[in-house]
């Protein structure tokens, strides 16, 4: 892999890389056909990524659908498509790993101490890889985004982050791997979570500015409906994710969830422009 993107660069061509975790949905195409239209050449990468998923989480039950994934790729026009074994990845011995920047602490670290670090490394290892002159990734993951961001400068990874806008069913819900855990009861109860961003974002740009009041309504909301726990409910100032109350804009509404045993994310940022 590294051999054909060293060989493309120095025939001029520029690179876009794609990492994704497979099961893929239109939200991760939509990267795809960003990469595809602004560089030269697309790299997609599946691997599902041990190292970001704490025991007991559904690392062994993640969907896997390699051939499926590897004709949706090619349908938006990738050109090629890194899937390595994990010993290929995490060689026995392999000890080093990447410390996620301190955003990686709040929200997500919370609830997940270890994501982070692990997301980071892989990333990194990844992009020493494949050597890409633009990443792609997808702003549902907000914070993912901005760790991997600050990852990049602080490491001073010469690859330029693109974040893309976050893709919904048409009745609202993110697109999620994990949507296809949901029976139908259950997602009728998890598009309360963008249900619950867009209501909160109506109050805010009709000028409701008290962040504590909105985090309260948002999780009374989503409690009503019936999802089965929140992890965190924020109204945040998006570069530190630090709690916005007063709220200022522009701001970013964050939503953690279990719906069942499924744990969603969604998010929304409300910008005055
Ligand atoms: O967003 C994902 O699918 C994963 O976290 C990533 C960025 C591919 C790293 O494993």
């Amino acid at each position: 892999m590294t051999r054909v993107v060293e060989g493309l660069r120095i025939r001029g061509k520029k690179v876009g890389c794609v990492p994704t975790m497979g099961a893929l949905h239109a939200g991760h195409l939509s990267l795809a056909r960003a990469s595809v239209e602004q560089t030269d050449v697309t790299v997609a990468t599946i691997f599902v990524n041990p190292t970001q998923f704490a025991p007991g989480e559904d690392l062994d039950k993640y969907p896997r659908q390699l051939a499926e994934d590897a004709d949706l790729l090619a349908g938006v026009g990738v050109n090629y498509l890194f899937c390595p074994q994990t010993d290929v990845m995490y060689p026995p011995g392999s000890s080093t790993s990447v410390l996620a920047p301190k955003i990686s602490k709040r929200l997500e670290g919370e609830f997940r101490p270890t994501h982070f670090g692990g997301v980071a490394t892989i990333v990194l290892k990844l992009l020493n890889i494949v050597g890409p002159h633009v990443a792609y990734f997808g702003q549902k993951d907000y914070q993912q985004v901005a760790v991997i961001r600050k990852m990049v400068t602080d490491l001073n990874v010469p690859v330029e982050i693109v974040a893309c806008p976050i893709i919904r069913d048409p009745d609202g819900l993110a697109m999620s791997s994990r949507n296809v855990y949901l029976s139908a009861e259950q997602r009728q109860i998890a598009l309360s979570i963008s249900g619950t961003l867009r209501e909160a974002k109506e109050r805010i740009e009709s000028g409701n500015r008290d962040g504590y009041e909105m985090v309260t309504e948002m999780r009374q909301r989503l409690i009503d409906s019936g999802v089965t726990s929140i992890d965190y409910v924020a109204v945040a100032n998006p570069d530190t994710l630090e709690t916005a109350d007063p709220i200022e804009l522009p701001v970013v509404l964050l939503i953690a969830v279990y719906v069942g045993k499924t744990r969603l994310i969604d998010n929304c940022i409300v910008d005055p422009s």
